[in-house]
């Protein structure tokens, strides 16, 4: 159970500013905004001063790559992204308080000021160091500028900061033969001079505050991953760049460079509040800097580090800064079993789900929600989507609502009948719906968004079943006095549905006001008292889910294969160009046969080599292949393959192989035998 603190003054809950690099899709609306939304909405509801911030975060290489990839500038990409998150977020009824951008004035000046006060109290430490550099663009290379080979697995297209074959994270001066992406040429190292926020002066701190402070109110997930990054030995961290697009280092020797993305975006937050209370008259100083504030950062797992670590020291730093109360960061979300992924197109994009799904920005809402990825990654798939609408919402939320709603209208011209004396059942009833909002609302404080999810739609199984039970349209023909009270206790779970569901579906909590005719309740008014009085005229009844049919899905579904077939096609490795003609002469001198390999072993001391027995019809004879990394010898018995007869035998390791087996490779690079049919060998495929 929740222990019943002492509610704060006020509330800063944060939302991870998303890049403006390309739209939004489920993973982020699932990971961050939807919980955040809930969370903002609730303390609203039950009348708390809750201020809810985002914004976009507009420096970063990955948004000056976009532009030169696009041949734009960074300016025409953050204008165009901006606004196509802003109204996907205001499409999903995700209600911010304000919405910044990191390239707004106020967000420069706040950033510059915040840097420079850090620089007077020496706070950080100057470092200079040997960085790769481009000669021809003149320019340093930040780490996404930069590939060559892997290091340690020997991939050719590793980043500078990271490979994205096995995982490892570089530096970009560990690459092996680095190649600058602007020229195309080898970069040199040149020495450069930067800022570095010391975090080891921090480990102490974060030790207490953390460690020891959040040890049981924190997810496990996030205080694990802080418990590791200070175990492991913090370390300074660069907090400047040599980039041209960015927030201007102010202070001397700072020409030409800018500050580290992720210095600048948090501090948005902060930005960010100061331009709403500039907007509303009101002071930005409480949100920020009263200790009865709670500060509550909303983040996918990805951004933990920066959260919990560097910002807090960043604040810690600066000195009069509030820390954040909580972090709870969700794991990711994938997509029909695979990693979200926006360089391939892997994903739900929100402006094309609202094409397909218009006014359904609920079903998604409460999909995401029920299936969110609290503790561990989670899988959205179109048909749990499908059963979470035809299933719950539609089955069991919409049809008691319905139900409700047509019954009143029929039998009262949509007027609150007044009860007779009620039945046990009923005073039951009554009883139990209002133990919800205090269960839900103890679920949402505790960043339980999925379990309050359930809970909500087991208030809604609470009504339908009370409604199966108590048959209120047989007994308008034997006991009309029986269905008025039947009704009216319906009514009042109706109402007490509409307060509840405000926070996940604002959509529907919407239309049920309008079919109800309600005034705007909050979490309060769920009292003893009935919510709907005798008398009162609701509205008109509409429907508020449809059935979502197979097709539908179907379509989704048919749509992300395309994806994947397109993906493949992509990957493709360049075909082979062709060899000089043949004549036909050389071209029969070869003698191709059709075999069977009938014994298969290791050649003792050779990892790449099996040795072979292969019946050729001619007789039974040994060849050597390099396939050992490939195949298993069991798995080869009885194996038929084309068999290249009188290539002149040759001894490998001692054993003389008289003949070679044709194979080729699939396009994921795994040999197989020759055989066109089978699935993933591409047309080009060659043969040897
Ligand atoms: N843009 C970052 C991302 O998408 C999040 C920035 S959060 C902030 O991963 F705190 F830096 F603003
Ligand atoms: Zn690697």
């Amino acid at each position: 159970m929740a222990t019943s603190r002492q509610k704060p003054a006020r509330y800063t809950i944060t939302a991870a500013l998303p890049y403006t690099n390309g739209p939004i899709h489920i993973g982020h609306l699932a990971g961050v905004y939807v919980p955040a939304d809930i969370y903002s909405r609730y303390l609203k509801g039950i009348g708390a001063d809750a201020l809810f911030i985002c914004g976009s975060d507009e420096h970063g290489v990955a948004i000056s790559m976009k532009a030169k990839k696009e041949g734009i500038t960074p300016q025409e990409v953050i204008d165009k992204y901006h606004h196509i998150i802003q109204k996907s977020f205001a499409d999903f009824g995700i209600e911010f308080d304000h919405y910044g951008r990191t390239s707004s004035p106020t967000h420069h000046q706040t950033a510059s000021d915040f840097f420079k006060k850090l620089y007077d109290d020496n706070a950080f430490v100057e470092e200079t160091s040997d960085q790769l550099y481009d000669s021809e663009a003149q320019q340093f290379l930040a780490d996404r500028y930069v590939t060559g080979t892997c290091p340690k697995c020997g991939h050719t297209e590793a980043y500078g900061d990271q490979c994205e074959s096995c995982g490892t994270s570089l530096n970009a001066t560990e690459l092996i033969n680095p190649k600058s992406t602007i020229s195309g040429t080898t970069p040199t190292l040149k020495q450069t001079k930067h800022w570095y926020l010391p975090l080891d002066r921090y480990t102490e701190f974060l030790q207490q505050w953390i460690l020891e402070g959040h040890k049981n109110d924190w997810k496990p997930n996030v205080y694990g991953q802080c418990k590791s990054w200070i175990d492991d030995g913090l370390k300074p961290r660069a907090v400047t760049r040599d980039l041209d697009w960015g927030i201007p280092v102010p202070v001397e020797g700072g020409a030409g460079k800018v500050l580290y993305v992720w210095f600048d975006a948090p501090i948005g937050y902060i930005s960010a509040t100061k331009e709403w209370a500039e907007a509303h008259q009101k002071d930005w100083n409480p949100y920020w800097k009263d200790q009865d504030t709670q500060l509550v950062h909303f983040i996918g797992k990805d951004n933990i580090v920066f959260h919990c670590i560097i910002f807090p020291s960043m604040l810690q730093a600066h000195g009069d800064f509030i820390l954040p109360e909580n972090v709870p960061a969700n794991e990711f979300l994938n997509l029909e079993g695979q990693k979200l992924s926006t360089s391939k197109n892997w994903a739900v994009w929100l402006h094309e789900y609202l094409i397909d799904f218009p006014d359904q920005q609920d079903v998604l809402r409460y999909t995401l929600t029920a299936n969110a990825p609290e503790a561990k990654d989670n899988d959205f798939t179109w048909k749990d989507f499908q059963a979470r609408n035809n299933n719950e919402l539609l089955a069991i939320y919409g049809n008691f609502i319905n139900r409700v709603a047509v019954l009143t209208q029929k039998y009262y011209e949509g007027i609150v009948p007044t009860p007779g004396t009620f039945s046990e059942v009923d005073l039951e009833v009554l009883a139990e719906m209002r133990t919800y909002p205090q269960m839900i609302g103890a679920s949402i404080e505790r960043y339980k968004f999925k379990a309050a999810s359930q809970e909500l739609m087991q208030l809604a199984r609470l009504g339908n079943k009370y409604l199966a039970d108590e048959e209120p349209w047989k007994s308008i023909k034997t006991d009309p006095e029986r269905t008025k009270t039947v009704l009216f206790v319906a009514l009042q779970i109706a109402a007490a549905l509409q307060v509840v569901s405000a926070p996940i579906l604002p959509h529907t909590a919407q239309k049920l006001k309008t079919i109800l005719k309600t005034p705007s309740w909050g979490w309060n008014d769920i009292t003893d008292q009935p919510l709907l009085a005798p008398g009162h005229q609701l509205g008109e009844p509409v429907l508020l889910f449809r059935k979502i049919e197979d097709e539908e899905i179907q379509a989704q579904i048919d749509r992300l294969n395309n994806t994947k077939k397109d993906n493949l096609s992509e990957t493709k490795k360049p075909v082979m160009p062709q060899k000089p003609a043949c004549n036909f002469d050389t071209f029969s001198a070869i003698d191709l046969r059709v075999g069977t390999i009938i014994a298969a072993e290791k050649m003792p001391k050779a990892d790449k080599l099996l040795v072979l027995q292969v019946q050729t019809g001619l007789d039974t004879r040994t060849i050597v292949s390099g396939i050992a990394a490939h195949f298993t010898p069991e798995s080869l018995i009885g194996k038929r393959v084309t068999v290249l007869l009188n290539l002149e035998p040759r001894p490998l390791r001692g054993v003389v192989s008289e003949g070679m087996l044709l194979l080729t490779q699939d396009e994921q690079g795994q040999l197989v035998f020759v055989n066109p049919d089978q699935p993933g060998v591409a047309d080009g495929a060659v043969i040897s």
